[in-house]
């Protein structure tokens, strides 16, 4: 282990001490050089040149066909990972009936395949993690021998407390190294794990610590980031305090980010840096199934509580694997930094599980963008030669409003890959990026994917296409994207058409359920259009064939990169003394993406005020966590409903948005109220 910081320095290392991130944090377009068709003239330079990739394939076309293939994905699963037992069934099931399987009866362990297989491969002493903690500078690194000994030591220490193969483990944990090796040690034990982003309220973790029956969770004392901390361990004994969690948590493992004292529940709680450091270092790989589960993640939908999505160890494994190499031209000696949160599913794929599979330098990030000020990420790219830097749109926009000062400071020239992801990059925001952080040849990567698909569906692929400012350009290996008429499920062939987006085919890394309700996974992505998988989001193809997706058509609200459910922020509202009824839409955000408008109606008597609205983002943002604070509470005496009762939430979205001209409001059972809206919003 080399240290970069005497602050840190071993200690660090060995103690874990950790705290967590920013949220979902990337963004994104590009511009590479593809052997693909017209160059579209605007905004997309081809720069980069072809000199400057992996390589450029002459025939994406005959290249995308062969991996739709159950062979490419078979070829490349025996040459990529390592298997206990070697598969006979490359994949099975479909969408009809929502049973796909793929490699069902081979075994592996996604550890293992992480770390195990490159230390033989002689990658012993290569660095795995860059851990760039709060504090500039601060910078701790982790070889691949050191990064298995700790999460062997984390898995015996499971072991020796109780956890077995199949119990889920919840973790909510700051932005260190050890979320990622708990993770890990999850994965080589076979424990199935359940990160839970360390901004949720402690209602949110007890809701899926109940959800998912979990006996087990780690955390640390504290959390650090933007220089302030986080009480996570008291975060965690409130939400365990809760009836629906209380019977179920039977162990807490305990982190050290500071030497903060919290609560210490005897008989439950655990000090995990003590017992980890009586551990032996050698934990035997636990034998997996190839559809066994790896993880489930929560993620909001448009109806209900979050879905527990579950993710399986080989299909999962590969795919992570495969995105990551190919769409960030991923090279052996790169230094790679993904700057999103371990708790969602950009952190699982991005930072964790793809850069490890291929035995890549990966970088946690701790801080914030803004912390110590809005150079943090260019001076960090500088001192760390990131080549690769994959951010969300919104980071990119609130870094934007600085100017380029702060980033011409610093030496940037390492970069060779800017990855977007959360939302489509606009292109003023594309521009800065590429030219400004990107000197103008940084290839910008626009990549479409969600929780569910497991990694990337959509993108551009650095020396293979060109990019378009705002455009996910179209379906990436193994992955058969189609747009389809949303009111009749017909598919809108040709180009210059939009609808909904559709995958086609499977594809290894697509979540196989929604823990405990099958259903719902049914309902919710493969019944709407059936023989496909439906994302929930609107794309337009353009007349080069180019995908633009232009948003959720549920009532998700896509904020900062967040998902939120606009029925989890309704049922906080509704849980008041104060509302009677309340309906959350989104609407543009010059930063965000999408900000959240709650249209309240307060029960009789119940005044709106400053501080009424106030009470009312507090009691949201302590129900599911401060990055689902509304934008706008908008006193609604009554809502715009249709004759059949349903609100019209399409007008909504266009008042909060600023907007004058409603459409049609012809069907609205009592028009009038659209006016004193309009009124509310502006006030
Ligand atoms: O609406 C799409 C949007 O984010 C949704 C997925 O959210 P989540 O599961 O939280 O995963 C976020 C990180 C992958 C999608 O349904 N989205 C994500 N990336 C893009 C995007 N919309 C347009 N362009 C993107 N690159």
């Amino acid at each position: 282990m080399r240290t970069a910081s005497l602050a840190l320095a071993l200690t660090l290392a060995l103690q874990s001490a950790y705290s967590f991130s920013f949220p979902a944090v990337h963004s994104q377009r590009v511009c590479g050089v593809t052997g693909a068709s017209s160059l579209p003239s605007f905004r997309c330079n081809a720069v980069g040149s072809s000199k400057t990739f992996l390589k450029s394939s002459k025939n994406w076309e005959v290249d995308h066909q062969a991996s739709l293939t159950p062979k490419y994905w078979g070829d490349l699963a025996r040459k990529n990972l390592d298997w206990f037992k070697d598969f006979s069934i490359t994949t099975s099931g479909g969408f009809e009936s929502g049973d796909v399987k793929w490699f069902e009866d081979g075994q592996l362990n996604a550890c293992y395949n992480a770390l195990d297989r490159h230390i033989l491969a002689g990658k012993g002493d290569k660095v795995a993690i860059i851990y760039e903690a709060d504090e500039a500078g601060d910078v701790t690194e982790m070889t691949y021998k050191q990064t298995l000994d700790r999460v062997s030591q984390i898995a015996n220490m499971m072991k020796s407390e109780g956890v077995k193969k199949g119990d889920v483990v919840t973790v909510y944990m700051p932005m260190t190294p050890d979320v990622i090796l708990t993770m890990l040690a999850c994965a080589r034990i076979g424990a199935v794990h359940s990160v839970v982003f360390a901004g949720f309220s402690e209602d949110a973790i007890a809701d899926r610590i109940a959800a998912a029956n979990s006996k087990f969770v780690f955390t640390t004392n504290v959390g650090l980031r933007g220089g302030k901390t986080i009480k996570l361990k008291q975060t965690v004994d409130n939400a365990i305090a809760k009836d629906r969690a209380k019977a179920i948590v039977e162990k807490v493992f305990l982190f050290k980010r500071t030497e903060e004292e919290v609560n210490f529940v005897e008989g439950r709680d655990i000090w995990a840096d003590e017992l980890l450091a009586k551990q032996s270092t050698t934990c035997e790989a636990e034998v997996m199934d190839a559809e066994d589960p790896l993880f489930i993640l929560y993620t909001s939908g448009s109806t209900g509580s979050p879905k527990g999505i579950l993710h399986t160890t080989g299909g999962y494994s590969l795919y992570a694997m495969h995105t990551t190499k190919t769409s960030f031209d991923l090279r052996d000696d790169d230094i790679y930094a993904c700057v999103a949160d371990a708790g969602w599913i950009t952190g699982h794929t991005y930072i964790c599980y793809g850069p490890l599979l291929n035995g890549a330098t990966t970088t946690v990030f701790e801080s914030t963008p803004l912390y110590p000020d809005e150079g943090r990420y260019w001076d960090m790219v500088e001192r760390l030669k990131i080549n690769v830097f994959y951010t969300a749109p919104t980071a990119i926009r609130s870094l934007m409003r600085f100017g380029d000062e702060s980033p011409k400071k610093y030496d940037l020239s390492s970069l060779r890959v800017l990855g977007s992801v959360g939302e489509p990059i606009n292109p003023a925001a594309w521009d800065w990026y590429h030219n400004v952080i990107g000197g103008g040849k940084a290839t910008v990567v626009d990549t479409y994917w969600q929780t569910e698909t497991g990694g990337h569906v959509a993108c551009n692929l650095p020396g293979i296409h060109v990019a378009k400012a705002g455009s996910c350009r179209g379906g990436t290996y193994g992955i058969d994207m189609g747009i389809l008429d949303p009111q009749t499920g017909e598919e809108q062939v040709g180009n210059d058409v939009d609808g909904v987006l559709v995958i086609k085919k499977p594809w290894p890394g697509m979540a196989r359920t929604v823990l405990g309700d099958h259903e719902r996974f049914m309902t919710t992505y493969l019944k709407p259009y059936p023989g496909n998988y439906f994302a929930g989001d609107g794309a337009r193809r353009d007349e080069d064939g180019y995908i633009w997706v232009t948003g959720r058509t549920d009532d998700v609200i896509n904020s900062s990169g967040h998902r939120i459910g606009s029925a989890e922020v309704e049922s906080a509202l509704v849980a008041t003394d104060e509302v009677a009824q309340a309906a959350v839409v989104g609407f543009p955000h010059d930063i965000k993406g999408e900000g959240i408008a709650c249209y309240v109606t307060l029960n009789n008597g119940v005044e709106m005020s400053d501080d009424m609205k106030k009470s009312l983002k507090m009691a949201v943002r302590s129900s599911i966590g401060p990055f689902a604070t509304p934008d706008m509470i908008i006193n609604a005496p009554a809502l715009p409903m249709t004759r059949s009762g349903k609100i019209m939430r399409r007008i909504l979205r266009k008042i909060a948005g600023g907007e004058n001209e409603f459409g049609d409001t012809s069907t609205l059972a009592d028009p009038s109220c659209v006016p004193v809206l309009v009124e509310n919003a502006r006030n």
